[in-house]
């Protein structure tokens, strides 16, 4: 693949300048977080709709809060991987818009310095008070009782976006794929929408689209080309060609 760019509408070919990025669990998989909806996921072995639901919370809440009290131990155990430090040395040296949007509410991409980045689906490292709806940086355990920093308010929950929520900044990432020219997902099995349709929001404008990830996503004929394997091996790959020009 070449990467100018080339409208899939009239055929000319243009400088290609804005790049969105879209990673989901797959790419934090080698840093020794579990992905979802593997054979042995996270989701294999808790029902969504007993953890991942506003009536999960109210119907037990102690239970929803050990699950992400737990995700947030294990996220305290491990480190980026070189997929991460790959896209941040891209979001580094990019000239043109990048935004990396993650569905992960890990804290991988940042710590491996990645800036322009949004987390649509929340944050483990954050907490949202269901009271004055503040957020803010949380790193203990919400199951040993927390109060809001804001409105002193015990009724503090994981800043995750529970189904049947809105994501975060979906107005922003719709800006950012009316003008797209490169679309990469990677590491995300295209089982979850929105983030699911961003491949055809980007089609639609004729950009460029690029999955990289282990096993071909639900989504995976919507994309220009797929490759598959690790993350840790196919995005530095892919950034080091795409940063050559
Ligand atoms: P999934 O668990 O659904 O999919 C992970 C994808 O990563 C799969 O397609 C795997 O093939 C791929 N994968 C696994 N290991 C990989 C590796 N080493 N390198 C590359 N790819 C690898 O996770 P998501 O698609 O992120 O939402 O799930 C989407 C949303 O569903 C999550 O954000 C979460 C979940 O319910 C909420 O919690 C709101």
């Amino acid at each position: 693949m070449r990467w100018d760019r080339f409208c899939e509408l009239c055929g000319n070919e243009a400088l290609m300048k804005n790049i969105v990025i879209l990673t989901g669990a797959g790419i934090s998989a080698e840093s020794g977080l579990e992905t979802f909806r593997a054979s042995d996921g996270l989701w294999a072995n808790h029902a969504i709709e007993d953890i991942c639901t506003p009536e999960a919370l109210a119907r037990n809440r102690p239970l929803v809060l050990d699950f992400y009290d737990q995700r947030r131990a294990a996220l305290a155990r491990v480190g980026p991987n070189p997929a991460h430090v790959a896209l941040a040395r891209l979001d580094r040296e990019w000239t043109g818009e990048l935004l990396l949007v993650t569905q992960n509410v890990d804290d991988l991409h940042e710590r491996s310095g990645a800036k322009r980045l949004l987390h649509m689906h929340g944050e483990l490292m954050s907490s949202l008070c269901e009271a004055c709806g503040a957020r803010a940086a949380f790193g203990g355990a919400m199951l040993d009782g927390a109060e809001c920093g804001a409105c002193g308010a015990d009724e503090v929950r994981p800043d995750i976006v529970f189904f049947g929520e809105q994501p975060y900044e979906m107005e922003l990432i719709y800006r950012h794929l009316r003008d797209v020219d490169l679309f990469v997902s990677i590491g995300t099995s295209g089982a979850v929408y929105p983030a699911a349709g961003f491949v055809q929001a980007a089609r639609h404008v004729g950009a460029r689209t690029l999955e990289l990830n282990l096993d071909p996503s639900e989504g995976s004929c919507f994309f220009h080309e797929s490759r598959l394997g690790p993350a840790s091996q196919l995005v530095p790959a892919f950034v080091d060609e795409l940063l050559a020009g």
